[in-house]
């Protein structure tokens, strides 16, 4: 009985316990910064490495860093003022990292819901992006902030809403479309609210320019896939899951992962009727951003072991009246290291299935058994009573 109940309760927290021990630091070392400074520094140990991660906006860009030590080690930042400008990490191994570092604005004369490069473009740097921290938990069983940033020169009362979420455990965000946090991974949601569009352009549309950068070789490339899972019953209407891997994730899954649904929301409550597509482009080579946080970062680093890539995520479909009919755009992806996660099957789900199945199973094995049955007694009754049959 009581192994019984320890069985249980083994299995219980192996499935809902905290797979690594969390400690996360904001604006570690950093004495002159102030509330308007935000870089998170969390270090998650598991049993076999260390998953360091940074998520900084003090030079503007957003920007997201894992690291990967296979020790118990604590990366040290040291600070320009309000900067960082050294991050050191004594047995880092693997290393990759995502940027937003412009915002491109694009007008969709042609009306086909994402970027192309014959649309006339605008692009908005983030360099100078000034973000306030509006919120912000760091305990041992999460690390979070939400940061709206405004841009005085370019979009009036406009601003960019980001949330960053870490949940060191197995399970689904709260928020559509449900994407699957692990412990090796985290929550990002970007949202373009109130934008004023270009006086120019009449059809404008918003795509998000990311850096990525991963320690590989320089000659590899950032590879995409798109998975269609068997049910939509965690995102209505939506089947296709994609994913961004590293070069060292392609090949043996410990590399880095972007993984997201092509779907935007065009209100701030989101569901299937205000769902918009997000569309994905090419990977194309490109320089080291200048000033920022990534080139500090991977300073030491030789460009040959270096890959740098940039992508567009845009957001449209056509017919839906552009960016101005809603002005507001929201997108969520997850970011994280190892295996992307796979979504399973809820208990409904399992429950519709095994009636499904078990039916038919049931009705097959009391047939044979009823067939059965009739011929052994058959077999066995009295000669006289054949004949009456
Ligand atoms: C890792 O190091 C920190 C301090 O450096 C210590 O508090 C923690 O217990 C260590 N963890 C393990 C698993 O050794
Ligand atoms: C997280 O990564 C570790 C190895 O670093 C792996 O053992 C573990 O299974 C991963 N967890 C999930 C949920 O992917
Ligand atoms: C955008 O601006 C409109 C009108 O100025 C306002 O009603 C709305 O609440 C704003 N949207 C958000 C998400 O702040
Ligand atoms: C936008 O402007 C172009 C000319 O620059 C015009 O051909 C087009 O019809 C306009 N589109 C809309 C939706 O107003
Ligand atoms: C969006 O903003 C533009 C001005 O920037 C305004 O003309 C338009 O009415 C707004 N649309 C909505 C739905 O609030």
């Amino acid at each position: 009985m009581h192994k019984q109940t320890f069985l249980i309760a083994l299995v219980l927290s192996v499935a809902y316990g905290q797979d690594r021990k969390i400690t996360s630091k904001l604006n570690p070392n950093c004495s002159d910064c102030t509330s308007e400074q935000t870089l998170v520094y969390i270090k998650a140990e598991g049993p076999k490495d260390t998953i360091h991660q940074v998520w900084d906006f003090t030079t503007g860009a957003p920007t997201i860093i894992y690291a990967i030590s296979s020790h118990n080690s604590s990366m040290s930042i040291e600070w320009d003022r309000q900067e960082p400008i050294k991050f050191a990490l004594n047995d880092s191994k693997y290393s990759f990292a995502a940027s937003i570092d412009k915002i491109y604005e694009y007008n969709d004369l042609k009306d086909i819901g994402h970027i192309d490069p014959s649309s006339m473009q605008h692009e908005h740097s983030l360099r100078r992006m000034s973000w306030h921290r509006n919120s912000s938990v760091l305990t041992e069983k999460e690390a979070s902030v939400v940061l709206v940033g405004h841009n005085k020169n370019n979009w009036d009362a406009g601003y960019i809403n980001i949330k960053l979420d870490f949940l060191p455990f197995n399970g689904y965000a709260v928020e559509l479309p449900h994407l699957v946090h692990t412990s090796n991974s985290t929550l990002v949601d970007v949202g373009l609210v109130n934008l004023s569009t270009w006086r120019g352009f009449n059809s404008s549309r918003f795509a998000l320019h990311f850096v990525l950068v991963s320690t590989d070789s320089e000659t590899e490339t950032m590879r995409y896939t798109m998975r269609k899972s068997l049910d939509d019953e965690h995102t209505p209407g939506v089947f296709e899951i994609i994913e961004i891997k590293t070069p060292e994730s392609y090949k043996s899954d410990d590399g880095g992962f972007i993984q997201f649904r092509p779907v935007g929301y065009t209100e701030p409550l989101r569901g299937v009727s205000s769902s918009t597509n997000a569309h994905i482009s090419n990977f194309t080579k490109v320089d080291m951003p200048n000033k920022s946080t990534l080139g500090v970062f991977y300073r030491d680093v030789s460009d040959s072991d270096l890959l740098v890539q940039d992508m567009f995520i845009s957001f449209g479909l056509p017919g839906d009246g552009f960016y101005k009919k809603h002005n507001y755009t929201a997108w969520s992806f997850t970011m994280g290291y190892g295996k992307p996660p796979i979504e399973g099957f809820s208990l409904f789900v399992i429950m519709i299935i095994s009636v499904g199945l078990g039916v038919p199973v049931l009705l097959a094995v009391s047939g044979i058994t009823y067939v059965l049955v009739r011929r052994y007694r058959q077999r066995n009754a009295p000669a006289r009573f054949i004949d009456d049959e």
